[in-house]
């Protein structure tokens, strides 16, 4: 019988997951059926629970209803304890497993597809809401030589440093200091179209700017970045690479994500 996986969020209609699944199925001949479930504001558990009683295995959780899969999981990886969310939930003899793979997607992003390493460098995180807070623990796994959080409200930035043991640092946007060699956007400002407020020596030759979010043209945040240099990737990578982990988790198989990437992105720039 074909297992069944769903994505859950609200708004769901643009997700792109379903897309990507079904092209890790049909790479790895594995027989999934992978649907868009839209829960409602007030009904996330409810509609997880039946998709669990109805036979589903698995499920990817997407905005805004991360925190609320992290309460419903019955056991809790430790990324996805140290995330404070949850975006991809396993089901066994009516058992809830709570996963989070948005770091190790960044991570594999960044050191297997931009091929640019962690370890021993300066990174820079921007931003401490639950974006920033769900790829820390990943980031700190490369051992990098410091890790800085910065955040337009510094108060925040150092409540997250603290929930961290002091493993990273906090400062305010206008007290950074020196080049970084990795900038990652964690900040929902691209959104609107803003760049958080950074002086243009925090990036040099060798920095790459990543930011979370992607679209059909680069963010203002990636504009701002090049212009000083740096080295810009978005966010699309790390979508394909956060589902590859989670299929991996549910099928034990791990697909690859080069073809997938290069026909999501072509798909982004088509009219
Ligand atoms: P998410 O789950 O996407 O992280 P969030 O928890 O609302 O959403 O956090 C949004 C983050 O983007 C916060 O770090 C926020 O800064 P504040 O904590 O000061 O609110 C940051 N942010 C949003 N708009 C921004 C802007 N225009 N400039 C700089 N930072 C911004």
């Amino acid at each position: 019988m074909t297992d069944r996986y769903a994505v859950f969020g609200n708004p769901i209609a643009h997700s792109k997951s379903p897309e990507i699944h079904a092209r890790f199925a049909a790479q790895t001949g594995q027989d999934i059926q992978y649907e868009r479930l839209l829960a409602p504001l007030d009904g996330f558990a409810a509609s997880v629970r039946a998709f669990m009683h109805g036979g589903g295995k698995g499920a990817n959780v997407t905005v805004p209803f991360k925190l609320e899969a992290y309460d419903l999981a019955g056991e809790l990886t430790d990324r996805a304890r140290a995330a404070g969310a949850v975006n991809t939930l396993s089901f066994e003899n009516g058992a809830i497993r709570g996963d989070n793979t948005d770091g190790v997607g960044l991570v594999s992003d960044i050191v297997a597809n931009a091929k640019v390493a962690i370890g021993g460098r300066r990174v820079l995180l921007l931003g401490a809401g639950g974006a920033a807070r769900g790829v820390i623990l990943p980031l700190l796994e490369q051992r990098p030589g410091q890790l800085v959080v910065a955040n337009r409200t510094a108060a925040r930035a150092q409540e997250l440093a603290a929930q961290f043991d002091g493993r990273l640092q906090a400062c305010a946007f206008e007290d950074l200091q020196g080049v970084f060699d990795l900038v990652v956007n964690a900040t929902s400002a691209s959104l609107s179209g803003d760049v958080p407020p950074l002086a243009p020596g925090l990036f040099g030759p060798q920095t790459l700017a990543y930011d979370m979010m992607y679209g059909k043209e680069p963010t203002a945040f990636m504009r701002f970045a090049a212009l000083h240099g740096a080295h810009v990737r978005d966010g699309l990578g790390m979508l394909v690479e956060q589902a590859a982990e989670a299929f991996c988790i549910w099928r034990g198989v791990r697909p690859a994500t080069a073809a997938v990437y290069a026909d999501l992105r072509s798909q982004l720039q088509q009219p």
